[in-house]
């Protein structure tokens, strides 16, 4: 059974979004006494679908912009605590235009403080091993709470522009805070712009795969759910101030992802085309998620990757109403930049 959760009705932002919608389902599914607010703008990348099962006796959805202080104010003052995955969070998107990952990540955290400040309210902040810069392939070397912010892209500056935020409204005014620093996530509803959901995509449209540069970019990969019960424990347990590293020891080389991917569907595994690679692309990001395993005693459970995909690949096979009308125009902005 579960224990009484110290907080009973919290706020989500960016719930309608991949990882948010499943940190929902999870808190329903594990937390019976919770009840969730989803506070979510609905750019491109969110989708009332992702919440479209949750129990409407449990949840509230409001549509919003968390740069909108005065929303953002009034749902403080009915929650105990928030936890803030909103943001803009595709890369290659903050290439082409920098401008909303400034204003989402960075006035957007700056707004929801603010609010917590007035209202004294408990509040987790999503953010991203990407803060860290990258690793070298052949460095032993993986990320801890202590690795120095080097973020590369104007994606990973603003997600370290909001943490430091968030740290000093800690440090200056005592806001009970902590923050999350994850791996890269897999699992169902993640937008197909995104590396391993493009892949499946593509191979059920029939369209060939495509790999960036060399393909030997390592990323450590965790799966959404296991985000999800890690988020929850440090919410629950973690100390006030703290960062807190999220990963599963899943670190792959994209090379050998896109020829699981293709196996597992069934293809050759040669069968994709090689791309033109995204400047600055990172080369290795791993995390040491010692912390979080000692200190709170997390585990993860979605240890078989190669499972995981399965799941991930038979999920998109099922639902290709979620995807298939995002596809061509996903495609053609890739294309247009020869990617
Ligand atoms: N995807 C990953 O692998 C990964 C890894 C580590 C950390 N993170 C972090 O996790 C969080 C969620 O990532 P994701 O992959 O689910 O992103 P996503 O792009 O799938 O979802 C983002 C959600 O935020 C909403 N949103 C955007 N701007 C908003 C605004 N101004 N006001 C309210 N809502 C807004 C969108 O509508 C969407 O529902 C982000 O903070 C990201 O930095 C992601």
């Amino acid at each position: 059974m579960a224990e009484q959760p110290k907080y009973q009705s919290i706020i989500v932002t960016g719930g309608a979004g991949f990882i948010g919608s499943n940190f929902v389902h999870w808190v329903i599914d594990n937390q019976p006494d919770v009840q969730v607010t989803v506070l979510d703008k609905l750019t491109y990348a969110g989708n009332l679908e992702n919440l479209a099962d949750i129990p409407q006796d449990r949840f509230t959805f409001v549509k919003g912009d968390i740069c909108d202080a005065e929303l953002v104010d009034d749902l403080f003052s009915h929650a105990d605590a928030v936890v803030h995955f909103a943001a803009e969070s595709h890369n290659d998107n903050s290439i082409a235009d920098p401008e909303p990952f400034i204003k989402t990540n960075v006035e957007g955290t700056f707004t929801l403080l603010e609010a917590a400040r007035k209202h004294g309210t408990r509040f987790h902040h999503i953010s991203t091993d990407e803060v860290y810069g990258d690793l070298a392939l052949d460095d032993p070397a993986r990320f801890t709470e202590d690795t120095p912010y080097r973020p590369s892209s104007p994606y990973s500056s603003s997600k370290a522009s909001s943490d430091l935020l968030v740290r000093a409204w800690h440090r200056t005014y005592g806001l009970p805070i902590t923050i999350s620093n994850c791996s890269n996530n897999y699992g169902p509803r993640q937008h197909i712009e995104k590396f391993i959901p493009r892949q499946i995509t593509n191979i059920l449209c029939g369209i060939r795969p495509k790999l960036y540069g060399d393909g030997l970019n390592v990323r450590d990969w965790i799966h959404t759910e296991d985000h999800s019960s890690a988020v929850w424990e440090i919410l629950a347990h973690g100390a006030l101030g703290e960062t807190y590293l999220i990963g599963a020891d899943g670190e792959k080389n994209n090379l050998d992802v896109l020829k699981a991917i293709l196996v597992a569907m069934g293809e050759d595994p040669d069968d994709f085309d090689w791309v033109r690679d995204r400047p600055g692309h990172d080369r290795r990001y791993a995390i040491d998620a010692t912390k979080l395993r000692t200190q709170l005693g997390w585990q993860p459970q979605h240890t078989d990757f190669a499972k995981g995909i399965e799941q991930t690949i038979e999920w998109y096979r099922s639902n290709p109403d979620w995807w298939k009308d995002v596809k061509e125009a996903t495609e053609a902005k890739y294309a247009a930049q020869g990617q």
